[in-house]
């Protein structure tokens, strides 16, 4: 049944027929025990599909006593959608038959696409599903499982343990291995699907599907790459639900990269780090990790304050809970008076009412559970760590239900997370918490970790709705225009230092004031009327290294200075290119003394499109990296969240005595920068390096564009 076809922009799929699928084919189903055809139609059946199941073989009668089907256009009924399970020179004919019979969509489980280089292969087969209509997981995965459906439509053996986090992952071997974890460890899934090669639904349409699903709190990811980073990363910021994801392949291979030239960051791992919290995405680095946080997220309520209690009976696992804590993000602050003499009553002489409340080896589920309470009551307090480390004299399991009895009573909003070091009985005790909805661990650096997913979530609720949406800046884009026009007719690709810095006055940049000369007698009259010191620099447009080719003369203090430098640069110019085009000097006021140097770029990045990039100049960025990323356009408010990503924000801040550097027109200054590079899609690269940052003002020393070929 051919559909209308749609653009792909006007497209969209409805995936409840994934989700909630009433009846499941399975083409190439196996009589073969143990092959992957057998496997899907044997999870199907074993996992509990209360939905039809229609086998699909040209060469078969029945497999496990379920009837079978020569071809999908014999099946009688409705069909939600189809798992391909076929040798891939079968593929396009099978999913052009399912198309035929009409159904929501197709999961290809077969290898053999643009993952070994057969992309026209990989094409045809979207082209067929979008010929009608129908949403396409894979090709090269191992299927889709979905808990409230019981539906195992996949070669993994089992189901994973039911709960409300849906998982879509691009690697299907560690995706099987994670869903019998989830099973051993009671993590609790929705929906997992298998998403490969990608060529039809990707990231973007999972998290915009999930969104909607009444069966999933939390997003998790496992991402190799993406098709369109862009759309992901506007799909995750509409995405109502916290998504976690672990990204993999941010090794040092990505690091290297990193140089202070803006290019050469695009594609590292700060990129994605950067862009990630800019859309809300949590980060994991491991697979425990993506857990302990998704569990967190799908039980507990963000953390809406910075003030975290520890509760424990250890000094030692209460120490490493406090390294934890700052490096998650959350450093232990001390509490009001009031609230340590409330834990006061619930320890002996020795312990310590301070962060971490030590109720000491003492500890039982009274005082637990009155410290807990107070805790949780008290307006100061914004989320609870309980620690626990077995001993002979206390009952575990009697101190997890005085827990649990708490947080009903209370009814908190809070979250609370629980840890408990021991033995067997300890572990009875966290599987009772864990049945009842309290995240639980058994080390406090995972509940840390998930503290700190906790507060990062509930800053991005705050920031998102403080930062708001980026607004045009009213600048001369005709101005642009006509400049890059005239770059073009010459046949160029880079604009000179001044015509690059006209572009940034045009955008509201603050370029520093330069004028051009053609001789010695001009030259001498613009410096008398700028003033000293001065900076001389060559003007070619095929001269674009000014440096390499003694081009530049800094610190200039007086007239006859300006003579000879001018001399000296028109004589090295010729030396260096003897054909170059010379427009004349760039006579420049020297930045003052005392700025912080700073740099801001923008570049196109080959998976999130228009990015902006700023760092502190030197060896802030050529040694340590330290470069924070938005994908463009940003508001200033977003601007002001990336100066302050950077390691070394502290130095534009001030300390010991510094004053602050002027961050406001810093932020409103990178902004507009994100609206040069997003009005003008055919500028490939901006560099505004260095910037000079002073208490009171902002001067771009130096800028640079260059143009897409
Ligand atoms: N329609 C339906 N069924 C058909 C058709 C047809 N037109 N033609 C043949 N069949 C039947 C066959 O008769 C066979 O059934 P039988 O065993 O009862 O005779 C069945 O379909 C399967 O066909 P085979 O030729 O036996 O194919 P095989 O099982 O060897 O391989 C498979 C098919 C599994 C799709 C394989 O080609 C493949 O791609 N394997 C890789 C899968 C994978 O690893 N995916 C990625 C997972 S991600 C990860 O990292 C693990």
């Amino acid at each position: 049944m051919e559909k209308a076809s749609l653009s792909k922009s006007e497209k969209k799929y409805s995936l409840d027929s994934l989700f909630n699928p009433k009846a499941v084919a399975v083409i190439g189903a196996s009589r073969k025990e143990g092959s992957i055809g057998y496997m899907i139609v044997k999870g199907l059946k074993e996992g509990g599909f209360e939905g039809k199941i229609y086998p699909i073989n040209p060469n078969a009668d029945e497999i496990l006593g379920i009837k079978c089907y020569p071809s999908i256009l014999d099946v009688p009924g409705e069909v939600s959608f189809a798992v391909i399970a076929v040798p891939q020179k079968l593929v396009l004919e099978v999913v052009e038959q399912c198309g035929k019979k009409g159904m929501g969509g197709v999961t290809v489980i077969s290898s053999g696409f643009a993952e070994v280089g057969n992309i026209e292969a990989e094409k045809a087969l979207r082209e067929i599903c979008d010929r009608y209509n129908m949403w396409l997981v894979g090709p090269n995965i191992i299927g889709t499982l979905s808990n409230p459906a019981k539906c195992n439509a996949s070669f993994s053996p089992q189901l994973p343990y039911p709960g409300n986090i849906a998982f879509v992952s691009q690697s299907g071997a560690l995706l099987i291995g994670l869903i019998g974890q989830t099973v051993i460890k009671k993590i609790g899934m929705s929906h997992v699907i298998s998403n490969g090669n990608m060529a039809g639904l990707d990231f973007a349409d999972f998290v915009e599907a999930l969104d909607k699903d009444e069966h999933t709190k939390v997003i998790c990811l496992y991402i190799e790459g993406f098709k369109d980073g862009r759309r992901f990363l506007e799909a995750a910021k509409r995405c109502s639900k916290p998504i976690v994801a672990l990204k993999a392949g941010v090794s040092k291979r990505g690091e290297i990269a990193t140089r202070s030239h803006t290019g050469s960051l695009a594609g590292s791992p700060k990129v994605y780090k950067s862009l990630f919290r800019q859309a809300g995405v949590l980060q994991a680095f491991t697979v425990p990790g993506l857990f302990h946080r998704a569990e967190a997220l799908a039980h507990l309520n963000p953390m809406r304050g910075d003030n975290l209690l520890i509760i424990t009976n250890g000094g030692g696992i209460g120490v490493l809970a406090t390294d934890a804590a700052e490096y998650y993000g959350i450093p232990l602050q001390e509490p009001p008076k009031d609230l340590q003499d409330a834990m006061r009553k619930w320890m002996p002489e020795f312990g310590s009412p301070r962060n971490p409340v030590d109720i000491t080896g003492m500890g039982d589920r009274e005082s637990y559970a009155g410290a807990l309470r107070d805790a949780l009551t008290h307006p100061w307090t914004d989320g609870v760590v309980v620690l626990y480390c077995e001993t002979a004299q206390t009952d575990p399991m009697d101190i997890a239900q005085g827990i649990y009895q708490v947080i009903q009573e209370t009814k908190t909003e809070k979250p609370v997370v629980v840890a408990y070091v021991g033995g067997e009985r300890s572990e009875a005790a966290g599987e009772w918490l864990i049945q009842h909805g309290i995240p639980f661990y058994d080390d406090p650096e995972f509940t840390m970790s998930s503290m700190g997913t906790l507060r990062e979530r509930g800053r991005y609720l705050e920031r998102s709705k403080a930062n708001g949406e980026f607004e045009p800046f009213e600048v001369d884009r005709e101005g642009v225009r006509q400049i890059l026009d005239r770059v073009r007719s010459e046949s160029r690709l880079s604009l000179t230092e001044y015509e690059a810095g006209m572009v940034f006055k045009c955008y509201g940049l603050p370029y520093i004031k330069s004028v051009i000369v053609n001789n010695e007698h001009e030259a001498v009259g613009a410096a008398r009327a700028m003033g000293f010191p001065l900076a001389l620099k060559i003007l070619s447009p095929d001269i674009l290294h000014k440096t390499e080719a003694k081009g530049v003369v800094l610190n200039i203090s007086s007239e006859d200075g300006v003579r000879a430098a001018f001399d000296a640069i028109m004589h090295n110019a010729r030396a260096y290119k003897p054909d170059a085009r010379i427009q004349g000097i760039l006579i420049q006021k020297m930045a003052r003394p005392g700025p912080t140097e700073v740099i801001m770029g923008a570049s196109k990045d080959p998976q999130f499109g228009p990015v902006v990039m700023f760092g502190l100049g030197g060896i802030f960025v050529e040694v340590l990296k330290d470069v924070s990323f938005r994908a463009a356009p940003i508001s200033p408010a977003e601007a002001l969240e990336m100066i302050k990503e950077i390691k070394s924000y502290e130095i534009i801040k001030g300390y010991r005595g510094k004053k602050p550097k002027h961050v406001e027109y810093l932020a409103e200054t990178i902004s507009r920068l994100s609206q040069l590079i997003t009005d003008f899609p055919e500028i490939k690269e901006i560099d505004a390096n260095p910037a000079m940052l002073y208490e009171d003002d902002l001067d771009i020393v130096d800028a640079l564009i260059t143009l897409e070929e």
